[in-house]
């Protein structure tokens, strides 16, 4: 079973990066096929809003922007379940998984009930600064998004440099977890 993670940082070694190599191993010990993936290191532009504010994203559940939104689509159609982690910037998602989040809502949310994410589990992971503001605001962005595509929510993790040290360990389990829970 294939397991998609997503880091959207471009610190290579800040608290994302910590989550997503804990969540790897993590989904690993579940016998997972993982394949990881940075958004930093992709070229995927904003949506455009085409037409009056829908294009073909509502029909052909497509995006006519071609950069590597449409590789990373496949990928997330054909897998099983997602570990997605961010840093919080201004209160929500970085903005490299936002305009991927954005443009991918719209292909699959368009499809309905039967879209390729529905009734799959997520774990979505925000990595605050010190503050720890708008790491909640941030979790809150994901779940609209996964109750856009109809996602299954199998856990929402608050990580920053005060429970780091167990969160780590948290975010490590939970990926044990959801691989362990596709295999039954
Ligand atoms: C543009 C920008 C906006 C940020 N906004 C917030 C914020 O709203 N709340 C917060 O706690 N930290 C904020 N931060 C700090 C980052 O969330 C924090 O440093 C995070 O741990 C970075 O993760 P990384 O080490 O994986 O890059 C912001 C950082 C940047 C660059």
């Amino acid at each position: 079973m294939k397991i998609v993670i997503l880091t959207s940082s471009p610190n290579k070694d800040g608290l994302t990066s910590a989550c997503g190599a804990e969540a790897k191993i993590g989904a690993e010990l579940g016998s997972a096929d993982v394949i990881q993936i940075d958004l930093n290191e992709l070229n995927i532009s904003s949506c455009h809003s085409c037409g009056n504010g829908w294009g073909q994203c509502r029909d052909i559940h497509t995006c006519c922007i071609e950069d590597d939104f449409q590789k990373l689509h496949e990928v997330m159609r054909e897998a099983d379940g997602y570990i997605i982690i961010t840093p919080v910037y201004w209160h929500d998602m970085s903005e490299s998984l936002k305009v991927f989040i954005d443009r991918l809502r719209r292909c699959e949310a368009s499809k309905g009930d039967m879209n390729d994410l529905s009734g799959k589990p997520f774990i979505c992971v925000a990595a605050p600064g010190g503050s720890g503001n708008g790491g909640i605001s941030c979790l809150a962005s994901f779940e609209r998004f996964i109750d856009h595509v109809k996602g299954v929510k199998y856990d929402f993790i608050y990580i920053s440099r005060r429970n780091r040290d167990y969160k780590l360990s948290a975010v490590r389990e939970a990926s044990r977890s959801i691989a362990e829970s596709l295999k039954l």
